[in-house]
């Protein structure tokens, strides 16, 4: 059984311009210990997937579908319920660490409030553990930095205290939503190293949002891509990446800068990403797709199994994507 298995999951906003179908019947799991990574320009309704799953849609959104977490359905769960799940089963970081963060408090003070809370551990037990954390994430001297405020580290260190603070109560899932978005490369990839040792470490499994392919490959198990709120394709990442198997991915991957390509050979994809209020019939990419044809604006295609783990949803032959 999966950790986390989500079934025809749909999410709509109800806006003064009419609903926005932000998530469109998408389905897909998570074993323990996997990643796997949801990827899709700005907009495809990867970050309200993961609302969704947790509780977290705004005032205007709903969600229909199933989200079962270790066989529970959380899709029912009273918020009393979810706050414990929340707090202790799935967490969840983000682009910008001051969301999690209180800018007033001391580190110590945040992190050993929650262990406090949830784990039942004395004030002393508590710090012991947060130090322990914050030096599983490569704080240096977090023994005394561990009272500073969150403005006296750089953003990079922020990161880390963010990654530190959700994994203080050893989640079994953490979803990170655009994690290195915000930092330069070069601390991009070490918050990327550190994300991959702690599942080595700690066992969690994590699914990793992002529009930015280029830091999917050698971190991720599986790859699902998304585009108007739907599953376009999803499989192994290097089978993915290999060979993929819809345009929309190939126009993805056409698009991530390589150290063996020439720099002008990077296309991005032509178009426009897709109005949610007013998605066609057919499949969402059709009118940005340079292998449309007559059925793929009118039909759409259903996701479908080939070679065993992979699956696409694409009127083409799989041999045509090119
Ligand atoms: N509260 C809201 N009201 C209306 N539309 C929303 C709301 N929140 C998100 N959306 C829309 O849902 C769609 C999917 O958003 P999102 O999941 O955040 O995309 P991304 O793939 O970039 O994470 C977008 O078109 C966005 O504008
Ligand atoms: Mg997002």
């Amino acid at each position: 059984m999966s950790l986390l298995e989500i079934e025809n999951l749909t999410v709509t906003f109800q806006t003064g311009d009419g609903p926005v179908n932000a998530v469109n019947g998408v389905s897909f799991g998570i074993d323990a210990g996997e990643t796997l990574a949801v990827v899709g320009e700005s907009g495809s309704g990867k970050s309200q997937t993961a609302f969704a799953a947790m509780g977290l849609l705004a005032k205007n959104g709903a969600a229909t579908g199933t989200v079962r977490f270790d066989g529970q359905e959380l899709l029912k769960l009273s918020n009393r319920e979810l706050n414990r799940v929340r707090a202790q089963e799935i967490a969840m970081i983000f682009q910008d660490p001051m969301t999690s963060l209180n800018p007033y408090l001391r580190v110590s003070d945040q992190m050993t409030e929650v262990l406090q809370l949830h784990k039942g551990m004395s004030r002393k037990e508590a710090t012991a553990e947060a130090v322990r954390m914050l030096d599983a994430v490569r704080i240096p001297d977090a023994r005394n930095r561990i009272t500073n405020f969150p403005h006296e580290f750089s953003g990079g260190m922020r990161q880390r205290i963010m990654i530190a603070m959700a994994l203080l109560c050893r989640p079994r899932l953490l979803i990170a939503d655009e994690p290195t978005t915000a930092l330069d490369v070069t601390v991009q990839a070490q918050i990327m190293e550190l994300l991959g040792d702690i599942r080595t470490e700690f066992g969690t499994a994590v699914i990793l949002i992002t529009h930015d392919l280029g830091i999917v490959a050698g971190f991720c198990d599986r790859t699902l891509v998304m585009y108007g709120g739907q599953i376009m394709e999803e499989g192994p990442t290097n089978d993915v990446f290999a060979a993929p198997s819809h345009p929309y991915t190939r126009g993805l991957l056409k698009a991530v800068p390589r150290l063996d390509r020439e720099e002008d050979s990077l296309q991005t994809i032509a178009g426009e990403p897709p109005d949610m209020s007013r998605l066609p019939a057919g499949c969402p990419f059709s009118p940005r797709c340079d292998q449309v044809e007559d059925i793929c604006p009118m039909t759409r295609p259903a996701l479908e199994g080939f070679d065993g783990n992979r699956r696409r949803a694409c009127h083409l032959n799989v041999k045509e994507v090119a």
